[in-house]
């Protein structure tokens, strides 16, 4: 049997995440719909604070707080491993589940794996009221006190069955799988032996010794020199054929999107603004933010480490005062007086697979 050509895994509708804080409310995502499809890549572009990490974790359903999912639906088309009579998929609401219940927790590391972007590189914008986003929202880190290969192993025991003698062979082979030298030893080490480098690449094989049907990666790779970071990208490609594995692809880096993801959703104020096949859109980029976007993002083999999104022309604007009309009109240099900042745009169709959010177009 041929595999259908959409087979939806998330359906992201509507979404808004906001944060009630002293000075008002901040619209963390407002208003996102998208589709992850089983098998593929999608890329998520867009600056600082546009609400990536917001939607990956609103996915996991666990937005720090005083965050909150305030409308909106996340379907997860859930297909349940070593089912094989089972055609039918269970569909959950992932927005309407306990963040805390037996459910979500199978599915967090077991069924959608995750990478997070390291703590010190955000540059969210946005601190208010002394809470820096990242304390609360490092979740999925490394123990300290336990050996690496304990860590991996106990997330597979979790999810698979297998014996512990079985998750350390698997452990073993995950951190070779990631380019961790002289693994059958390492397995043993406790995090703090290991480099900041080998940190994140075990954190990887911690995500992916499950072989989710999904993997969040936020920023996975920011911090790796480009050798290991092409191991990385190898390995996420081979699990996604062998595996089917879907991967929701955060990042900066234009290389990285174009060798990864064959759709993207570019995102601006929790918005998005364009979506569609990756070599369209680069192509052939309609909003005025995506074309000043792709001129600004570093491009293939310009990595540097801790590299960061050069600015677009204009400052993002006040969360607390957001502009009327198109969100990004005071930066827009194709701004129209009159239209753009009186008239929220709609999705226009502008291709086969490209659709645009943009008065130009209308
Ligand atoms: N604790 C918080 N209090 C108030 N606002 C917050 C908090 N955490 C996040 N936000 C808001 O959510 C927005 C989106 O944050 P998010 O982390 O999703 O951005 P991002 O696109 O992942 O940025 P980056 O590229 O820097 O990782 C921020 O701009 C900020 O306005
Ligand atoms: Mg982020």
């Amino acid at each position: 049997m041929s595999k259908p050509l959409h087979d939806p895994l998330i359906e992201v509708k509507d979404l808004r995440v906001e944060f009630d804080v002293r000075a008002g409310i901040v619209k963390a995502v407002d208003g996102l719909t998208l589709t992850i499809h089983r098998g593929k890549t999608l890329g998520v572009i867009g600056e600082s604070g546009c609400g990536k990490s917001m939607t990956a974790r609103a996915i996991l359903n666990m937005i720090p707080k005083p965050g909150k999912i305030t409308n909106g639906e996340i379907i997860y088309h859930r297909r349940m491993k070593n089912s094989l009579e089972s055609q039918v998929d269970d569909i959950i609401d992932l927005t309407k589940v306990d963040p805390d219940g037996k459910v979500i927790r199978q599915i967090r590391g077991g069924e959608i794996g995750m990478i997070f972007q390291e703590p010190m590189s955000s540059l969210t914008p946005v601190y208010t009221a002394g809470v820096h986003i990242n304390e609360a929202v490092s979740l999925h880190h490394l123990v300290p006190l336990q050996k690496v290969g304990d860590q991996i192993g106990e997330q597979v025991q979790a999810h698979r069955k297998v014996t512990k003698e079985e998750s350390r062979v698997i452990a073993i082979d995950m951190l070779r799988r990631v380019g961790i030298p002289k693994p059958e030893e390492r397995v043993d080490n406790y995090p703090h032996q290991l480099s900041g480098g080998q940190r994140q690449r075990v954190m990887i094989a911690v995500a992916l010794s499950c072989e989710p049907a999904m993997l969040i990666a936020d920023e996975p790779t920011t911090a790796l020199d480009v050798s290991i970071e092409a191991q990385i990208l190898d390995i996420m490609r081979d699990l996604q054929q062998s595996a089917n594995m879907a991967i929701m692809f955060i990042t900066h880096n234009l290389g990285v999107i174009a060798s990864m993801a064959e759709e993207i959703v570019v995102m601006y104020m929790g918005k998005a603004v364009e979506q569609g096949k990756v070599l369209e859109i680069f192509q052939n980029p309609k909003h005025p933010y995506t074309q000043a976007l792709l001129r600004s993002i570093p491009k293939l083999g310009k990595k540097k480490t801790g590299e960061r999104l050069a600015s677009i022309t204009g400052m993002v604007p006040d969360p607390f005062n957001l502009p009327t009309g198109c969100v990004f009109h005071p930066r827009c240099p194709m701004f129209m007086a009159g239209k753009c900042d009186k008239i929220a745009p709609q999705w226009k169709k502008v291709g086969e697979d490209h659709s645009v959010s943009c008065l130009l177009y209308e």
